[in-house]
């Protein structure tokens, strides 16, 4: 299975990637990233050979139609969009959290339509890691960082609109809303039992099995991020 991956240099990202390496059913990971990885994925006796990575010209996470870029992504059939920025100011918060995501989603799913071979019944999964808070009702009156959070709460219903608008065209959307993210440190330990939180390991793996597989349901919380987590 061909995967597409951004956000690959962040927290998120960089463990997502290594559970991607590691993933038996993962047979090529395309990597979209506006700087080099610090691993040299194109040396053959690395494990990491199955990895191309495409450096985004102009920063630009909107089209999607040069050559390598058309050539790298042809029969992938998931993307994991871990790219963001939560203290971007508003304007920059809109172009790459939901912008981006949009454009990402709508191009690689309606490409996997055109070349599907799978007799028409897989949907392309698009995995959008969020946040859990993020707020989708719009009309809520939010304490910090109002604006940044409600666009994402746009974004993550925009995405969810274009599946069902797109469901004919198999596109099935996932979002994922964890808490902050942990490392397996003893402070960490603490913080998760005052916040909702996740080991960022165990994150990954989670993002990771619901673009292999899918998941029941569009949207995971952060319990249901643990408890699948478990599961693995
Ligand atoms: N950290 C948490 O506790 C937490 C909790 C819940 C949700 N989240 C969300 O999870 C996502 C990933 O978080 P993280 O902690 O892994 O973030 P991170 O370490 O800051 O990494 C962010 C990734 O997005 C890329 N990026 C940021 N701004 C960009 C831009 N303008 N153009 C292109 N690429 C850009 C970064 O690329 P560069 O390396 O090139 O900068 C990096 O690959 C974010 O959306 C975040 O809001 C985080």
């Amino acid at each position: 299975m061909k995967i597409i991956l951004t956000g690959a240099t962040g927290r998120a990202g960089t463990e997502v990637l290594k559970h991607c390496i590691q993933h038996p059913s993962i047979t090529s990971i395309i990597v979209l990233t506006r700087r080099p990885l610090p691993l040299s994925p194109t040396s053959p006796s690395n494990p990491t050979s199955k990895v191309q990575t495409i450096l985004a010209t102009n920063n630009d996470y909107l089209t999607y139609d040069t050559p390598e870029i058309l050539q790298a992504t042809a029969g992938a059939e998931a993307c994991i969009w871990a790219l963001g920025d939560p203290w971007a100011d508003p304007t920059t918060a809109r172009t790459i959290s939901f912008d981006y995501p949009l454009a990402a989603a709508r191009v690689f799913s309606q490409r996997y339509n055109k070349n599907t071979v799978d007799g028409g019944k897989k949907k392309f999964h698009f995995v959008y890691l969020s946040g859990g808070a993020v707020e989708r009702d719009q009309s809520k009156k939010l304490w910090f960082l109002q604006e940044e959070r409600k666009v994402r709460g746009q974004a993550e219903l925009a995405l969810l609109d274009l599946a069902k608008e797109h469901n004919a065209q198999r596109l099935a959307v996932y979002i994922l809303k964890p808490g902050m993210f942990l490392r397996d440190r003893l402070v960490d330990s603490l913080v998760a039992k005052l916040v909702p939180s996740v080991r960022v390991d165990v994150l990954a793996k989670v993002l990771v099995e619901t673009a292999v597989r899918g998941a029941e349901e569009d949207t995971l919380l952060n319990r249901t991020i643990l408890e699948e987590g478990r599961k693995l």
